[in-house]
């Protein structure tokens, strides 16, 4: 398997592997350890069933199941993120981490692209390590021990409005899932921190409004996102990005309009952040 990395900060594509196989011990440790060094990692060329996509995520953790979005009707563990020609909106057309309002968002995302427009659609990740580690000493002594909430509200408080213009529908039954996270994280598996806050789903600093929380996050997500601290992924049919979600946002880019886009996402259960 070679690794050839997509930028000097993020991203790797894995090469010369098929992952549609069952993979042998030491491969899921060479994929698990290439997550860890290159925070999101890329495969090309996979022909994957919704079984074949479930098994590999299964070589990684237990499945998680989205608390907010619809599913396939028989893969519980599958959500399709569609986008249709005639669709106005898309999901995750922000930067965010998947699910922080949930007490233990999931580990990583598994994305599978089925079908893909010839141009655009493109997903952007950026590091919360590098974000973490290029903050000035003053102020990662500010945020140390600050702690924020989290809340699905930004996506259910709106679910039917949301639902009207694009195809990956929200549930509309779901009530409001907070949680409280630190602000500065440590990857329990790399023991290295990393800025943990997002703009969709964190609230406010725990004890703070939100009013006043927002300055300092707003600068926190522009400092997170610039575009040294991205990579860029160009989707074809068969591609499969899976990022470390423990360390990472990502931002899916809405620039296609008329085509279908049509991915299978699979998450893993993660652990309550510390
Ligand atoms: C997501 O935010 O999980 C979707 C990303 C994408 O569609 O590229």
């Amino acid at each position: 398997m070679e690794i050839r990395r997509l930028t000097g900060v993020i991203g790797a594509e894995l090469l010369d592997i098929d992952i549609s196989r069952n993979l042998g011990a030491d491969e899921v440790a060479a994929i698990r350890r290439a997550l860890l060094d290159h925070q999101v990692i890329f495969f090309r060329d996979q022909d994957l069933t919704p079984e074949k996509h479930i098994a590999f995520a299964q070589c990684f953790g237990e499945i998680s199941m989205t608390p907010v979005y619809h599913t396939l009707p028989d893969y519980p563990q599958i959500m399709p993120v569609v986008k249709e020609p005639t669709d106005k909106d898309v999901i995750g057309d922000t930067w965010h981490t998947d699910e922080t309002y949930h007490p233990t968002p999931p580990l990583g995302s598994i994305l599978y692209g089925r079908e893909v427009p010839e141009v655009g659609g493109d997903t952007l990740w950026c590091n919360l390590y590098r974000a973490y580690d290029t903050l000035s000493d003053a102020l990662k002594r500010q945020l140390e021990g600050m702690r924020a909430v989290h809340s699905n509200n930004f996506l259910s408080a709106n679910s039917q409005a949301r639902n009207a213009t694009r195809s990956t529908k929200l549930r509309e039954d779901v009530g409001v899932i907070d949680s409280v996270h630190p602000v500065v994280r440590t990857h329990e598996e790399t023991g290295r921190k990393c800025l943990f806050v997002n703009h969709p789903f964190t609230y406010a600093f725990e004890g703070m409004t939100r009013e006043e929380s927002l300055p300092l996050l707003q600068y926190l997500y522009q400092h997170s996102a610039k575009p040294e601290n991205t990579c860029r992924f160009r989707w074809r049919k068969g591609s499969m990005a899976f990022w470390d979600n423990r360390c990472t946002m990502h931002y899916a880019i809405n620039d296609y309009p008329g085509e279908r886009r049509a991915m299978h996402r699979i998450t893993i259960q993660g652990s309550v952040p510390r």
